[in-house]
């Protein structure tokens, strides 16, 4: 049998990009002064329907500026979901507020709304919703809960880069969407993110913590704190050569979830991911999670995989879980544990051809049903 390696995710850098990039280091615009920093802010907000954009140099720091910008602060408490990467949480911290962990749906792995409800205390502020995996959390409930309570959306859409909830993009359903443009997610700066949102305020806001605070006259500073957390003009022109492909990709990944689904759909002990009726869902990974069966445990199956060549990565660690949050006191997440310990991700890069997504599910099927 062929053993290439199969790997679970690989960017793909066109000529645009190389040509954009070049243009940079030709012209020397290499810092974030260039001109494609707001072209790239413009653009990217208008993808995802919001009014501005604000770049950061992360997807972590989109969410710090982001908290910060709503004002989060020592006291408040903020819901985010224990199933989701630390990338959600640590900036809550780092606010001085405390994360409260809200249990999962089994199947989309999004928040679990009757325990988000539930979770609500006095000191909330902030609901920090995540669209796990690139399927858009339902919102609806959501924004009612939190217009109710007086509460802010944060929209951590890390994952769901054209993601749609009843035909409205991730990101623009709350008070500010954040995104990751990690070389693994659906475009890429390298390492990268932005905020965006119709909020001139929290914009102004964001744009001014971001960039160490300079009042009009430069070098002077009324902010007690602020962050440079600048995007290079290189990565701007990396994110706009890859955002004039990001529907092409889209359909790519939607293309791959739905041939994986075809060919796996008759294996009894994996459960498949879902699609909501009203969602696009973007499948930035295709997630997959082993039930009891009496061949293999999750992590048994990920090392025959990969002894086959087919790379795959656990789903996340509950972080209620985690030694990291045990100061938060005990939180128990029952579904999202169940998700962390069967869940696990195939090959899902937008540069997979079909006979590799046809390998990896003969592979997987033969495991399963030999
Ligand atoms: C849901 C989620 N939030 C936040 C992040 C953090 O993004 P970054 O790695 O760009 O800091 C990620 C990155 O993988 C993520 O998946």
């Amino acid at each position: 049998m062929n053993k290439t390696k199969i790997p679970v995710n690989e960017p793909y850098l066109g000529q645009r990009e190389k040509e954009l990039v070049n243009e940079c280091l030709e012209s020397g615009w290499i810092s974030s002064a260039g001109k494609y920093i707001e072209k790239f802010e413009n653009q990217f907000a208008e993808y995802c329907e919001c009014a501005e954009g604000v770049t950061t140099t992360s997807g972590t720091t989109a969410i710090h500026l982001a908290l910060k910008s709503l004002g989060v602060g020592p006291g408040d408490e903020v819901l985010v979901p224990a199933f989701t990467m630390v990338g959600s949480v640590y900036p809550i911290v780092q606010c001085g507020a405390s994360p409260v962990f809200v249990d999962s749906e089994p199947d989309t792995g999004n928040m679990d709304i009757q325990d988000l409800e539930s979770k609500i205390t006095a000191s909330t502020k902030v609901i920090l919703i995540v669209h796990i995996y690139g399927h858009p959390a339902d919102m609806d409930p959501i924004c009612d809960l939190a217009r109710s309570r007086n509460l802010k959306i944060l929209e951590d859409a890390a994952e769901a880069h054209g993601a749609l909830y009843k035909g409205r993009k991730a990101g623009s359903l709350g008070d500010v969407g954040c995104f990751s443009f990690y070389a693994n997610k659906i475009i890429t700066t390298g390492e990268g993110g932005m905020i965006v949102s119709n909020d001139k305020d929290l914009i102004k806001k964001a744009r001014q913590l971001k960039d160490l605070a300079h009042g009009k006259i430069r070098f002077t500073h009324e902010l007690p704190e602020a962050f440079n957390y600048r995007m290079t003009n290189i990565q701007a022109a990396i994110g706009l050569g890859q955002l004039e492909r990001i529907e092409e990709t889209v359909k790519k990944k939607i293309a791959n979830a739905e041939q994986y689904s075809n060919l796996l759909k008759g294996v009894s002990c994996l459960k498949l991911p879902v699609c909501r009726p009203w969602a696009r869902n973007v499948y930035w990974m295709y997630g997959v999670q082993l039930l009891d069966n009496d061949r293999f445990a999750r992590d048994e199956l990920m090392t025959a995989l990969k002894n086959e060549g087919v790379d795959t990565r656990s789903f996340f660690y509950p972080l209620n879980t985690q030694k990291a949050f045990q100061g938060y006191g005990k939180q128990d997440c029952p579904k999202a544990e169940i998700l962390g310990k069967q869940g696990f991700y195939l090959p899902s890069g937008q540069t997979l051809k079909p006979n590799q997504i046809q390998r990896v599910a003969e592979i997987l099927v033969e495991l399963l049903q030999a």
